[in-house]
């Protein structure tokens, strides 16, 4: 397979592994479910590359699930490159770690503001909550701690170091100088999701050795560094344009991703300058993803154009809300977007609260009450295999 890359140099080998698969495809993290070592292994085993999701498990999930990717693995362990040493893995950057949160969000009078918001957030929860006959956690349990925020993040660089993942990537954040620094001891590539040209910057300086280039069509959440700004709009390839100019002095592998589900798009992007271009959306419906049935339910309405439906361009009907998690994400449109558009800009507390609303609303399979994360490609993606959804994403195939 020959497939287009547009590496500026070589990689060092580590990183080079992780982000230079034979197919310059990686399947995205994606947490509450969809990331599984099967979907991992299978898209590694087809030459392309990925990283396992660690945001909401504990540590030891996520060692398990390492464990297992490898496990699935174990066979191909004579292949050179051997797919065991091209994953990584993706970890969130809570607040209490998180740099690019500026020190006025964090004084004792923003914090009681942000509480006060929380709590009257949860009052407009409740009829919805008694409606679905659904928990509605108290605002303080959904207040997060700082220094139990801080030891799951120490926990998670110490699986990293002690299992020897190939690389790191952060997003939701950046962490300290320090951090990167001692990954790159422990020989572990790290890298951050970046949406803007400025994050570039700070990534980069911070000692991330690649960079997640998200534009606005992708799924899920943004990866904004700083939770209470609002993610940019600039189309993808001119954001890594951007990018790649805001780093002409200090360059580093760039992953693209956003709205990417057919092979001429991750062309153009490798053309761009992107390194390799990561997809999630396209790989929700391969039966090797943990997606949840409601959420399988809802893209296969999108794809059959029953639902979800854009009214002007016949395409998938997305938006980016901060209503299901207090932080900006795509999602298929529902009406649970609009009346709770005013959600506050406070993560994990309004992702807590709603959270049992979301299982409760899953269960019964209505749909409007839960959250369907979703690129703008919705409507394009096939339920294959992940090998065969790989393959249609492979330049020159
Ligand atoms: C269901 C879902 C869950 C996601 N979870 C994560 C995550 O845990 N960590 C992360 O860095 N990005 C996450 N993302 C964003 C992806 O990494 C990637 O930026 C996005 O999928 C690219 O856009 P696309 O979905 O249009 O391909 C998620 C996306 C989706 C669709």
């Amino acid at each position: 397979m020959t497939a287009p890359t547009s590496r500026l140099a070589p990689l060092p080998d580590a990183l080079d592994a992780v982000l230079a698969p034979p197919v310059p495809v990686l399947v995205a993290p994606m947490a509450g479910g969809p990331s599984t070592p099967g979907l991992v292994a299978a898209v590694l085993r087809a030459g392309g590359g990925g990283f396992l999701a660690g945001g909401m498990r504990t540590p030891d999930q996520v060692r398990a699930q390492v464990d297992r990717l490898r496990a699935l693995l174990a066979d191909d362990g004579a292949r050179t490159p051997s797919p065991a040493a091209r994953f990584g893995v993706n970890l969130f950057v809570p607040d209490a770690v998180n740099t690019a949160i500026p020190d006025a969000a964090r004084t004792p009078g923003a914090l009681a503001a942000r509480a006060e918001a929380v709590a009257a957030h949860r009052e407009r929860l409740t009829a919805l909550a008694r409606d679905l006959d659904a928990p509605l956690p108290d605002a303080a349990a959904v207040t997060p701690d700082p220094a139990r925020e801080r030891e799951q993040f120490a926990a998670f660089l110490a699986a990293a170091e002690e299992q020897a993942w190939p690389a790191v990537s952060f997003t939701f954040g950046l962490p300290a100088p320090a951090v990167f620094d001692r990954l790159a001891a422990a020989g572990i590539p790290a890298g951050v999701t970046v949406t803007s040209a400025e994050e570039a910057r700070a990534g980069v300086g911070h000692g991330a050795v690649f960079l997640v280039v998200q534009g606005p069509k992708a799924g899920g959440h943004r990866g904004t560094l700083d939770p209470a700004a609002r993610p940019g709009i600039t189309d993808l390839r001119t954001l890594l344009s951007e990018v790649r100019q805001a780093l002409r002095d200090t360059p580093v592998p760039l992953v693209a991703a956003g709205g990417v589900t057919d092979a001429g798009q991750v062309g153009r992007l490798l053309a761009a300058g992107a390194t390799a271009v990561s997809a999630g959306t396209a790989f929700l419906l391969t039966p090797e993803a943990g997606t949840s049935a409601a959420h399988r339910t809802a893209l296969r309405q999108t794809v059959a154009g029953a639902a979800f439906a854009h009214p002007d361009d016949g395409g998938a009907a997305t938006a980016v809300t901060r209503a299901f998690t207090g932080r900006w994400a795509r999602s298929l449109v529902t009406p649970f977007m609009d009346e709770f558009a005013d959600a506050p800009a406070a993560y994990p507390e309004v992702n807590a609260l709603t959270g049992p609303l979301r299982r409760v609303a899953a269960e019964r399979g209505d749909l409007e009450h839960v959250h369907l994360w979703a690129g703008t490609g919705a409507h394009r993606i096939a339920e294959r295999d992940a090998a065969v959804v790989l393959a249609a994403l492979t330049p020159g195939e």
